[in-house]
């Protein structure tokens, strides 16, 4: 029995043979919709969520299972003082596979040593998100068509951007992706990132101004700044409008870029761009769905 935890525990075929479950289940779904009848995944969601939760859960019934869980910490036996581990025990008698967001880094894992079902990671505090991970690689796929040689700008809030440090685990396994990373100061990427992407050899480019590097991009991964995450108010609120995509900051990019973001977006990229044909973002949450189809798929050993 496995569990996805992080998102380098997967081997790059795996990841590979995700991507074509994946596009497979976009041209025959038919095929798919039955493959977990009578199978529970159950949503443990300790934090807010829009698309994460909901993508698993129409993961699920499309492929024709059952979902169960809750959406907020107060309404789980959390709120009584209840362990990870005592609640992931409990509902491995109820469900089939668990997705578990929480706000403390390390709570799926601890999950995942106590379950005896699969455990998949939705979201650690700020530190990784491998199926958000998983949405992305297929985006990418299919508007780039493969991974090697491109030039990756990752923007905003990438200190606790969990999206970026676990996008960054995977890109780097690919041939000579270059990275950029754009933040204020403040925000900037982990050291413990920096510092194994140095030791690796990547050629690490850190700046604060978005325009001085746009024309080099392949793919802008643009992220919000994660206000939850902040100790001090003040300081997001000085922070939250470092970065804001408008239609005149696209004038240098490249045609072929890609404007991605893991969404929810607050401000940072202008509502006109979304007719852009750059604009990824709602093919992101799609592409979501099926890779996390693919995921149950994998995880359930479903043939
Ligand atoms: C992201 C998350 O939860 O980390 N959202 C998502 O799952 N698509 C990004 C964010 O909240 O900013």
């Amino acid at each position: 029995m496995r569990s996805l935890i992080d998102i380098a525990e997967l081997s790059l075929s795996e990841i590979d043979s995700l991507l074509n479950t994946a596009n497979d289940i976009i041209e025959n779904p038919a095929k798919y919709a039955e493959k977990c009848k009578g199978k529970k995944l159950a949503t443990l969601f300790f934090e807010p969520s829009t698309r994460t939760r909901l993508s698993f859960e129409a993961a699920m019934y499309e492929l024709g299972g059952n979902v169960l869980g809750f959406s907020e910490a107060q309404s789980s036996s959390s709120a009584k003082g209840e362990s990870v581990a005592d609640t992931a025990k409990t509902v491995s008698c109820y469900a089939d596979i668990i997705a578990m967001r929480h706000p403390k880094e390390g709570a799926p894992l601890v999950a995942s040593m106590n379950a005896t079902v699969p455990v998949i990671n939705a979201g650690d505090g700020g530190h990784n998100h491998p199926t958000q991970t998983l949405a992305d690689l297929l985006t990418i796929k299919r508007e780039k068509g493969g991974f090697d040689n491109l030039t990756v700008g990752f923007c905003g809030d990438l200190k606790f951007g969990r999206t970026v440090h676990s996008l960054i685990t995977a890109l780097r396994r690919y041939n000579n992706v270059k990275f950029i990373f754009i933040s204020p100061n403040e925000l900037r990427v982990p050291e413990y990132i920096r510092e194994s992407l140095k030791q690796d050899n990547f050629e690490v480019f850190e700046t604060t101004d978005l325009e001085a590097v746009m024309a080099d991009l392949d793919v802008l991964y643009m992220t919000r700044v994660q206000r939850e995450r902040f100790f001090n108010e003040e300081e997001y609120l000085r922070l939250k409008d470092s970065y804001i995509l408008t239609p005149e900051k696209l004038e240098t990019a490249k045609q072929s870029l890609s404007v991605m973001h893991p969404l929810p977006r607050v401000n940072e990229i202008s509502v006109a761009i979304d007719s852009d044909p750059r604009a990824c973002y709602f093919k992101q949450v799609l592409n979501g769905k099926y890779m996390r189809m693919a995921l149950i798929l994998m995880l359930l050993e479903v043939k």
